[in-house]
């Protein structure tokens, strides 16, 4: 499966079923700081989801959190957070 990254460069990365949409964004070398870590709390990593949201994991707790603080729109996740189970397609 695969996850494409939209926007000035694009770029589509392999990855196993399971990946954070955050892995495949390192694993393309994308420029994305993560400044908690990872554990969904800053919001830093928030992405707009083009296509493919289905195939993404339901947020979690800490995930609904920040993106309820963030007024962010059923559209966009926390990269760190959001697993995809098959092809997405996103844009930081
Ligand atoms: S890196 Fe902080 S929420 Fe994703």
């Amino acid at each position: 499966m695969k996850i494409c990254f939209t926007g000035n460069a694009p770029i589509d990365v392999e990855v196993e079923p399971g990946s954070s949409i955050a892995a495949a964004a390192r694993a393309a070398s994308i420029e994305q700081k993560y400044p908690c870590r990872g554990y969904g709390r800053c919001g830093t990593c928030i992405v707009n989801i083009e296509s493919g949201a289905e195939n993404l994991s339901q947020p979690n707790e800490s995930e609904s959190r920040v993106l309820r603080i963030l007024k962010a729109n059923s559209g966009q996740r926390l990269a760190c957070q959001a697993l995809a189970n098959d092809d997405v397609v996103c844009r930081f």
